[in-house]
């Protein structure tokens, strides 16, 4: 049977796709579906704007009374970085300003985060409108998937979360390292609940990715011969569905961790001691 005058030869895939009803309208929706992908754009490019100039100037990262440091400058590992902020040592002799002093690790978090399943449904929504909610038409003529270049790089997402199990740990130390009183011993400040309370949501975060779930539980043909794993991947599982809320909620946590030791680095306010 040939296709109905107008479909087939020529017609796109996707909502264009020859078998699909043709609409000429966007979208039949009444509601305010636009609202969700503008939140999603509006909270990526804020924390995008601040998280790029927070990495590159260089000032009220550390502070060395406490020692605290600011999750965006660790590892610190170069003769720029200021002294005592260097948990791991110098690595690298003195950076030039353009390369950010957490450079060790920051394309592999924004790796992280970029190919995260969450972010992906998020961004294709928001800024790609790949399509822009259900029930929408998006812009595009063609769909190719993660098939191709720059996609397919969305494969390597795993890769990412082996890497970004390593920086939680590298965060798990500045934040035990920074039970740090005024005059060396131990001390213990709202500081300290700041960064133990960011590090413990990072964990969180990192632990419910689905790389994670598959790390714990995948290519298991049988759950009952492997009693441990499964106990692990039920509880990655459980942590799996509070996935999105923690990507966002870790956003808003690094953002006021760094914010933090900022304003105390840089004298702005004091840190409120409970043990000096
Ligand atoms: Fe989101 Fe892996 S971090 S799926």
């Amino acid at each position: 049977m040939s296709a109905p005058a107008g479909q087939g030869a020529g017609r796109g895939t996707g909502v264009r796709a020859p078998s699909r009803a043709r609409i000429a309208e966007k979208t039949l929706r009444t509601d305010r579906w636009w609202l969700s992908p503008l939140l999603t754009v509006l909270g990526l490019s804020t924390f995008i704007v601040y998280a790029t100039i927070r990495a590159f100037v260089r000032t009220a990262y550390w502070v060395p009374e406490y020692h605290y440091l600011t999750p965006f400058y660790s590892p610190c590992v170069s003769e720029s970085c200021v002294e005592g902020s260097r948990h791991f040592g110098a690595w690298f002799g003195e950076l030039p300003g353009f390369i950010p002093l957490g450079f060790l690790v920051l394309p592999f978090l924004l790796g992280f985060r970029l190919t995260c399943y969450y972010y992906r449904k998020a961004y294709y929504r928001a800024v790609w409108f790949s399509p822009p909610a259900c029930a929408v038409a998006e812009p595009h003529a063609k769909y190719t998937g993660e098939t191709r270049l720059p996609l397919i790089i969305q494969n390597v997402h795993r890769y990412f979360f082996y890497v970004a199990v390593v920086v939680s740990l590298i965060n798990t130390y500045d934040a035990i390292t920074a039970f740090h009183g005024i005059d060396g011993g131990f001390g213990f400040g709202l500081g300290n609940i700041v960064l133990t309370g960011n590090v413990i949501l990072l964990w969180a975060y990192t632990l419910s990715c689905h790389s994670c779930r598959h790390v714990t539980g995948g290519r298991l043909k049988h759950f009952s011969k492997h009693p441990v794993r499964y106990w692990i991947w039920t509880q990655i599982t459980k942590l799996n569905t509070r996935h999105m809320a923690l990507a966002w909620t870790t956003l808003g946590t690094l953002v006021l961790t760094d914010l933090y030791v900022m304003l105390v680095s840089s004298g702005a306010i004091s840190d409120l001691r409970f043990i000096n």
